[in-house]
């Protein structure tokens, strides 16, 4: 069954171009599912929904039940591909003031190791007090700076609360099957230990050990993730443009942006998906921004921002189009209720739901961008629960291989980053820089 459905009727351009892509696409298609189980293709993601490590994943729910058990809070220490995907899950599935809540039962989750402020060190570690905690470290390469900052403080701060044999037992990590510092201590310390595969890359990784274990301990069912996912990965299997709705998104971005539309805005309607948002960037930014090539990713939160960037959207440069995602079926809605006095005039949307009027500013929105120059992409899922987002989640991957593929760059590599490390080591002194 189809829960996302691509519209591709504001973009301003007729579908029958789409079909001018479909030689390209076919060969990206081929190129992609011919490497898919290689160990040194960064592919390993396409069949990952079919070919996840079973035995694994059990253990996964396992130290879950066990995290939710014994920890008041968990940490979730690692950096972009790392952190965003397990952070957006858990966002977009859970209560939108999950930490606040005082009567949500499973860990507080906060995360760390994702930049190197002392501030927000200190707060969190103010905030944790006395608490009981669990921590998971997350890192490919086992030897990322900010991560490894802040294990080195917690994993000291785990040691005096608890000692260093109880500590062992609330430290979890997740990293390279055999390289890596963070591999050598955890075999030093016998942490229980989780694999990212040699074959996926960071930003692809959330529906790994990376993305999993945080998601299961936030109570969301991991099952039913893998289950969309799954979905997604047997729908999005043909290789033809016509039928595939995923690859026409990556060919319509190709198109937008051979029509110098190099900014894309991932706007939602829904708070709880506002890292769902940075995790898509991070996806985009890194595989498609090289060689002087890709468009911008950024993303914008409606209607917060029509009261913000939505001027700039409505007027400014022309270079922007947006990919909107609609939400068809609220997991919860209010009616408003009909005032007898109407001093504030609201009489007119009495008996409505919030997710009505929400739906109308999109409408409206979605009408006042593309009449201004905007070209809209809509992506509609049929709801917000964890088969949805699997499927999502793979929809968008598998979109940004191809449509970098199109484009004409690696999307598996991210040799940009480099350039600010190796200044950084520089100016820190760090041996053999
Ligand atoms: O997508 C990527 O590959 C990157 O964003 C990485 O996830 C990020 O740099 C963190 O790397 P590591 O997991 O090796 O600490």
């Amino acid at each position: 069954m189809s829960n996302i459905k691509v519209n591709l009727e504001n973009t301003g351009f007729k579908k029958e171009e789409l079909m001018k892509y479909n030689e390209k696409v076919e060969k990206a298609h081929e190129e992609l599912h011919s490497v898919a189980d290689n160990e040194d293709d960064f592919v390993g993601w396409l069949h990952l929904p079919t070919n996840y490590n079973k035995e694994e994943f059990e253990r996964i729910k396992k130290c879950a039940e066990k995290i939710k058990k014994d920890s008041e809070v968990f940490l979730v220490i690692g950096i972009g591909g790392s952190y965003l995907g397990a952070r957006a899950v858990i966002e977009s599935l859970t209560n939108t003031f999950y930490n606040a809540c005082s009567n949500i039962k499973t860990p507080k989750i906060f995360f760390v190791g994702n930049n190197m402020s002392p501030n927000y060190m200190n707060d969190l570690l103010e905030c944790i007090g006395n608490k009981d905690i669990s921590i998971t470290v997350i890192s490919k390469s086992g030897t990322t700076t900010e991560p490894a900052i802040a294990f080195r403080i917690f994993r000291e701060f785990m040691e005096s609360k608890y000692g260093v044999d109880e500590a062992r037992k609330r430290i979890y990590i997740t990293t390279d099957k055999e390289k890596g510092a963070l591999k050598t201590l955890s075999n030093e310390e016998e942490y229980e230990t989780f694999v990212i595969p040699d074959n996926i890359g960071g930003r692809y990784s959330v529906l790994t050990a990376v993305g999993l274990l945080p998601i299961a301990v936030a109570g969301i069912d991991i099952d039913k993730l893998m289950y969309g996912a799954k979905n997604a990965e047997d729908k999005y299997n043909e290789n033809s443009v016509k039928y595939n709705q995923c690859y026409q998104y990556a060919v319509a971005r190709n198109i937008l942006y051979s029509q110098e539309k190099t900014t894309e805005i991932l706007v939602n309607y829904e708070p709880k998906m506002q890292y769902f948002t940075e995790w898509w960037k991070q996806l985009y930014a890194e595989s498609e921004g090289k060689e002087n090539k890709g468009i911008f990713p950024t993303g914008a939160m409606f209607t917060t921002d029509l009261h913000s960037i939505g001027q700039y959207i409505q007027e400014g440069r022309r270079n922007l189009f947006e990919t909107v995602i609609s939400i068809e079926n609220p997991e919860t809605d209010i009616t408003i209720k009909k005032d007898a006095d109407n001093i504030d005039g609201l009489n007119f949307v009495a008996d409505k739901t919030m997710d009505y009027v929400n739906k109308k500013a999109m409408q409206g929105t979605i009408e006042a961008h593309v009449a201004g120059g905007v070209p809209n992409i809509i992506i509609t899922m049929e709801r917000l629960d964890a088969e949805n987002l699997g499927e999502l989640i793979y929809f968008f991957e598998l979109s940004c291989a191809i449509s970098g593929k199109l484009l004409g760059v690696n999307p598996f590599n991210q040799p940009g980053v480099e350039a600010y490390k190796k200044n950084m080591f520089r100016l820190l002194g760090k041996p053999g820089v």
